[in-house]
Order: C-alpha cells, then sequence, then structure tokens
C-alpha cells in the first residue's frame, strides 16, 4: 500500500460519510415536517367526519325532529336508526331493526353528555351536545338487546336505559312498508 492508496481511501471514506449524514438529515427534516404539518393541520381544520348540530334546536327543525327518530328503511335496503339521549332517557326508548342488515344509528343529545352501550355488541359511543355520533352496527340473532347510558349524566344516570329489539328481516319490511320511522316503543 502507497501513501498514496491510503490518500485515496481516506477521500472515499469521507464522501461516503458525507453522503449518509446528508440522507440522515433529510430524513430528519422531513419527520420534523411530517409532524409540523400532521398537528398544525389538524388542529386547524375541522376533521372531515365531525358532524355538528344544535342542541337547543333538537326539536324544532332538522334531522332529529321527532317525527324523523326511530329507524328508517333506506331505498337501499340499509337501516338508519335515529336517536336522542336526554336526561334520562332515550327517544326512541325501544329501538327497532331487523337481523342480518347493515344499520347505521345516528343520535346526539339534548342536554349533556350521555353515552349508548349495546350489551353483548362492541356498539358505545358517546352522545355528546352539538354532535353527531355515528355508529354502525348489525345483528345476526333477533331478540332484545340491554342498551343503557354509559356516560354519568347526573343523578338520575342508574336509570338512564334503552333497549334495542332484532326483528326478522321480513318483518322488519313489512312494517316498514308504509314508509315513516318504526320503533318498538309501547310494544
Ligand atoms: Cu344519560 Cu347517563
Amino acid at each position: 500500500m502507497t501513501a498514496q492508496d491510503d490518500h485515496h481511501g481516506a477521500e472515499v471514506a469521507e464522501r461516503t460519510e458525507k453522503r449518509w449524514a446528508t440522507i440522515s438529515i433529510v430524513i430528519i427534516i422531513v419527520l420534523a415536517l411530517l409532524a409540523a404539518f400532521a398537528g398544525i393541520h389538524q388542529v386547524t381544520m375541522p376533521q372531515a367526519r365531525v358532524e355538528t348540530t344544535d342542541p337547543t334546536r333538537l326539536h324544532l327543525s332538522g334531522e332529529f325532529v321527532e317525527s324523523n327518530l326511530g329507524s328508517a328503511l333506506e331505498s337501499n335496503g340499509a337501516v338508519t336508526v335515529r336517536a336522542i339521549g336526554q336526561q334520562y332517557s332515550f327517544t326512541p326508548a325501544c329501538i327497532l331493526v331487523p337481523a342480518q342488515t347493515p344499520i347505521t344509528m345516528r343520535a346526539t343529545s339534548a342536554d349533556v353528555v350521555h353515552g349508548i352501550l349495546v350489551q353483548g355488541t362492541n356498539v358505545n359511543t358517546m352522545l355528546v351536545p352539538g354532535y353527531v355520533s355515528e355508529q354502525f352496527m348489525r345483528f345476526e340473532k333477533t331478540g332484545d338487546y340491554l342498551m343503557p347510558c354509559q356516560e354519568f349524566c347526573s343523578f338520575g344516570h342508574e336509570g338512564m336505559w334503552g333497549k334495542v329489539r332484532v326483528i326478522d328481516k321480513a318483518e322488519f319490511a313489512s312494517k316498514a312498508k308504509s314508509g315513516g320511522r318504526l320503533s318498538c316503543v309501547g310494544e
């Protein structure tokens, strides 16, 4: 090995080292920019899925007026359930849905924070005044499922219970024929 070879080897090493140092600095800058974008962009822009509603006007107009609450059979065969939680009950208190059908539950609160939990399923969502909570569900078997409020909403909380009644798909379809909103309140 000559002194010249040595010198050449050191040059190659230095160049390689610089190249890798540049790459790692670029990676760090990209990560910092991604973090800044996610942090700033997400808090300055409303999230795409947030839906708001005015809790003081729910009963007057819009999606959650009383005549629109309950279960609706959509033209594509799916079902949309609309419900309200208020101290200390759900409206409708008995939700009627068909088995083996994709169901979208849309619900909100008319006063304080409540929660909806359907026993034995993974349906579990908060109802926050001013916001619409959307939850997808599907029941394979018919039957009754308890639906307690799962957020403490003051002294009547323990008494705030609803029910989901899952009935046969054909039976639901025949009930839904006349249009309108279905529930099992008073049945
Ligand atoms: Cu409503 Cu707890």
